[in-house]
């Protein structure tokens, strides 16, 4: 984010600078010491013009007199008084079109219009008829469709920036850029966000364009992956700016790039280049900004680097290119921003970093370096944002480290080894931080000293820090006014002193004190905090009731209270309209669910697993319900399973194992089309506040490791164990390609298994025993080629064991117990004629029951619609069955522009 904002802050100066010294302010904005008058006919123009918009900005307030001249944004001929300036910017556009009436400003040479309509506008062809235009800006509009070609008539054009909004939805195209090549006094083009992807001559097109082009900035085009080498001759050879970032070039460094000597702005990020960086980068003398992020770029990084001594700005993050740095790095004495994120280098930060006196920003985070810190970091006295974390460092973080960072607003390190923080307890910093993420660093027991110094922190991330001491208190209640975000999971933090917090905040979004030690009553300060959209307060000891004004919060989004010991009734949940995920899991809640849950339209998860709920099951009719996760196991929930459940398309984990439901499995389970298809999109994010956290499924007590990784897609469940249900299993189910995990164990089902079970291709888990079941084991359950566990005991399934394929592999005769009529290996009854004898071998039944809370499979993912509340970090689990699902979703960093 800041770096963005930096480079834009760069542009406008450079933009600045150039229109300043460039020819075409004839007119002066409202500006002539003689009396005036405009055109009559240009001013009925420009009033119809206006009459076309709405003006709810009130931009246009002074068009109202006679002379046009004088009104805003107009720039008229000091002499004939005919306009030729026109800007025009943040009105809205009613219709599709601009009013042709502007064509009566048959003078103009500079045109800028930031504008835009509900549909989308189009660029009139009629642009192209103002003979005189020098500047043409029509950038931060939403203009779409094709450019006309006939802009290519505008020959004295030497500014063209259609640079398109980042937001808009709509879309300016192009299918040919070789009109541009008659625009011969180009200067600066800016292209960026428009989709050139069917341009496929744009380079040799470029390539004749105005030799005298000086920037050109082409980002977000959609450019096709080629882009040559080496040319023969190449006509661009006045490049101050380029700008060629967020294509898909799939290329080797572009060395043409090289013969712009003149080169200050070189900006190639987010694409696909590949190879080494030529060393000959260091003849570009003039380079202030070398944005490289997000290739993958490779080797080592060029000595020649260190040779720009006017870089300002220089970005190698998310690439491969690796250390050593050059050792005289410290001549880049202009340098203020330094990017080298997530690189993967090792060894160690040199020391000629502490020579970069001007550096504002440093980011070295995900990397893998090792070894002590530099101390002489502390003396780089114009740092705002330091980024050491998730890295492996060892030894200490002390005062000195930051002694001198008086500017210090951001400080983030982290690192999966033993880094101690050993800062002083009387150190006064020099700086009021507004971001510190300090998580698994040993900073503990007590709650540094010197932090409760700091008055203004916003983004709080101390979790994993070994603390074990109470909340401070005063501290923790004065910074209500600046937090947003908090973190302190995953400590020791203890005593029932939360309750003593008072105070509100309209700011604080984000709070996690989950896998703490903390107990006593809710905290009743959370509900002042009105903007409250994440609560994490899981693996705790609270206790008692939750205090009704929860309720007040309607921004809640992310509930999490599982694993502690809160009671009573839920129902002023009810008004939680916004929340996405709700997991009560393991207290001892009573009572009924509020009816208003089965309208919450965002709820994605719910997990209310183990508790003491009565009531019957929810019909969950939510019209535009999207909720993936329905856990209600462990509890008294009873009655028939609602048919209105199959509505749900989008569930891909049931689970209402451990009621006292009663009734059929409905034969419309076969609706559930996320479990058929097993299209689950989960978004992966392994780089994240908290560390990479790596994605698994681990199913611990079977004492295998397995990484289900690629098949995670499919990750459905149904789990109805342990319940009354009777009927038979319903065909339907069978169709659910997508399962992997079918658990209808310690219920009263009859009839036979569907000889359809085989269609079932991606079940890994099955397990239908302690029914009563009859006839035949299918054959077809031999093709599941994926099933590692199944469990039949303890039903009255007959005939011979089907072998082969996957079933070889299940040989534990425990699984087939309590079948008395099955024969045929594993079990040591032989089949039918062979023998008379009914030696039943009952001595191998070992109690499968898989319901274990100990039997825990894991799954580190993300999930799907983002959860916009910035910079948050957080975790959650779900429970189902012998599986519980621990899903992690861990947004990127504050201060990283990287999405
Ligand atoms: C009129 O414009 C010309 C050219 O831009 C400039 O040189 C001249 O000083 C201006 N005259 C007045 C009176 O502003
Ligand atoms: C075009 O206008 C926008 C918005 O006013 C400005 O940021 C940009 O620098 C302008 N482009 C040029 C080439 O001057
Ligand atoms: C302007 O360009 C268009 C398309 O390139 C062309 O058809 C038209 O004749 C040109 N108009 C003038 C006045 O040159
Ligand atoms: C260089 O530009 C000129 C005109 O601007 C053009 O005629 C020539 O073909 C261009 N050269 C190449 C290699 O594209
Ligand atoms: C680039 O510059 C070098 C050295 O000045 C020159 O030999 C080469 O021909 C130039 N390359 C192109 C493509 O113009
Ligand atoms: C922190 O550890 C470093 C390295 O051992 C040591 O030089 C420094 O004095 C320690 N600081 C404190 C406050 O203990
Ligand atoms: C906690 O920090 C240690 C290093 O101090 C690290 O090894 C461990 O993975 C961290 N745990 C979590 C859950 O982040
Ligand atoms: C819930 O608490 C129990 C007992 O403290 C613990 O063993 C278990 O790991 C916790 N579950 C989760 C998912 O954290």
């Amino acid at each position: 984010m800041a770096m963005q904002n930096y480079i834009s802050f760069l542009l406008l100066v450079c933009a600045f600078g150039v229109l300043a010294n460039s020819e075409f302010g004839t007119g002066s904005v409202a500006g002539g010491n003689l009396p005036r008058s405009c055109v009559e006919s240009e001013k009925q123009a420009l009033l119809l013009f206006k009459n076309s918009l709405v003006d709810d900005s009130s931009s246009l307030s002074s068009w109202v007199g006679d002379d046009c001249c004088a009104w805003e944004g107009i720039g008229c001929d000091n002499i004939t008084n005919q306009v030729t300036q026109l800007e025009v910017r943040n009105v809205f556009l009613t219709s599709k079109k601009i009013h042709p009436s502007l064509l009566d400003l048959k003078y103009l040479t500079h045109l800028e219009l930031s504008i835009s309509s509900s549909q989308g506008i189009q660029i009139p062809e009629f642009f192209g008829s103002f003979k005189d235009l020098i500047y043409l800006n029509l950038s931060n509009s939403n203009f779409e469709g094709w450019v006309p070609q006939h802009l290519g008539n505008l020959s004295k054009l030497q500014y063209l920036d259609l640079q398109t909004n980042e937001d808009s939805y709509q879309e300016l195209r192009m299918d040919s850029i070789q009109w541009l090549s008659k625009l011969s006094l180009l200067h600066h083009l800016d292209l960026s966000g428009v989709n050139l992807s069917s341009a496929i001559d744009w380079f040799s097109s470029i390539n004749m364009l105005s030799k005298s082009i000086s920037v050109l900035h082409l980002s977000g085009c959609a450019l096709p992956s080629n882009i040559p080498r080496h040319l023969s001759f190449i006509n661009l050879t006045s490049l101050v700016s380029l700008d060629l970032s967020a294509n898909r070039f799939h290329a080797s460094f572009p060395s043409w790039v090289l013969n712009n000597t003149n080169l200050e702005h070189l900006f190639l990020g987010s694409n696909y280049f590949h190879g080494l960086l030529p060393e000959s980068i260091g003849s570009l003398s003039a380079l202030s900004v070398l944005d490289l992020a997000d290739n993958k770029f490779q080797g080592t990084i060029p000595l020649s680097i260190a040779n720009l001594t006017s870089l300002s700005q220089l970005d190698l993050s998310v690439t491969r290119l690796s250390n050593p740095f050059p050792p005289n790095m410290g001549n880049l004495t202009e340098l203020r921003y330094l990017g080298i994120a997530m690189m993967g280098l090792r060894g160690s930060l040199p020391e000629t970093f502490c020579q970069l006196k001007k550096l504002e920003h440093l980011d070295a985070g995900g990397n893998r370096l090792t070894g002590q810190i530099p101390e002489c970091i502390g003396n780089l006295s114009n740092l705002n944002d330091l980024s050491l974390t998730e890295n492996s460092w060892e030894g200490f973080v002390s005062e000195y480290h930051l002694i001198n960072l008086s500017r210090l607003l951001s400080f983030t390190i982290s690192s999966d080894s033993n880094l101690i923080s050993n800062i002083s307890s009387e150190w006064v910093p020099p700086f009021q931080l507004q971001v510190v993420d300090m998580h698994s660093l040993k900073m503990g027991p007590k709650f540094p000293q010197w932090l409760l110094t700091q008055r203004n922190i916003q983004y709080l991330l101390l979790a994993n820090a070994s603390i074990s001491d109470t909340i401070p208190v005063s501290w923790f209640s004065s910074l209500f006014s600046s937090l947003e975000y908090v973190d302190l999971g995953d400590n020791d933090i203890h005593g029932d002193q939360l309750s003593l917090i008072s105070g509100a905040s309209n700011v604080l979004t984000s709070v996690d004190l989950s896998n703490n030690r903390l107990s006593g009553k809710f905290p009743a300060f959370l509900c002042n905090l009105t903007a409250l959209a994440y609560l994490e307060l899981s693996n705790n000891n609270f206790t008692g009731e939750l205090p009704r004004c929860l309720g007040n919060l309607t921004q809640l989004n992310y509930l999490v209270l599982m694993n502690n010991s809160l009671s009573g009734n839920i129902h002023f949940l009810g008004s939680l309209g916004s929340l996405t995920y709700l997991n009560l899991y393991n207290n001892k809640f009573s009572g009924k669910l509020p009816r208003t849950f089965q309208n919450f339209s965002q709820l994605i998860a719910i997990d209310l697993g183990k508790n003491n709920l009565s009531d019957v099951l929810p019909t969950w009719t939510a019209e535009q319900s999207q909720i993936k996760y329905l856990i209600l196991r462990s509890n008294n929930f009873y009655g028939e399973i609602p048919t209105q459940l199959c509505q749900h398309k989008s569930l891909e984990v049931l689970n209402l194992a451990d009621n006292q439901i009663t009734g059929n499995i409905p034969s419309c389970f076969g609706n559930f089309s996320a479990m058929v298809r097993g299209l689950i999109t989960y978004n992966f994010l392994n780089y994240s506040t908290r560390g990479a956290k790596e994605f698994e499924i681990v199913d611990e007590t079977k004492g295998y490791e397995q990484d289900y990784t690629s098949t995670l897609k499919y990750l459905v469940s149904i789990d109805l164990s342990m319940n009354n249900i009777s009927g038979e299993i319903p065909k339907e189910l069978m169709d659910l390609h997508g399962l992997l995990n079918l658990n209808l164990a310690g219920n009263h089902l009859s009839g036979k298994i569907p000889n359809e079970i085989g269609k079932m291709e991606n079940l890994i888990f099955l397990d239908l025993s302690r029914n009563e079941l009859h006839g035949p084991i299918p054959h077809s359950l031999s093709y599941l080629n994926f099933l590692s566990q199944m469990n039949l005991s303890f039903n009255d399934l007959s005939g011979r064991i089907p072998s082969g394929y996957q079933l070889q592999t299940l040989d534990d005769p425990s699984i087939y117990a309590g079948n008395k009529q099955l024969c045929g290996p594993p079990i040591l009854k032989p089949c039918a004629a062979d023998t008379a004898s009914h030696s039943v071998n009952d001595h191998n039944e070992a109690d499968s029951d898989l319901d274990s809370d100990d039997e825990h499979m894991w799954i580190f993912a993300g999930l799907g619609p983002g959860f916009a509340v910035g910079f948050l970090g957080f975790c959650f689990t779900l429970h189902f069955s012998n599986i519980s699902i621990h899903v992690s979703i861990l947004a990127n960093r504050i201060l990283r522009r990287y999405r």
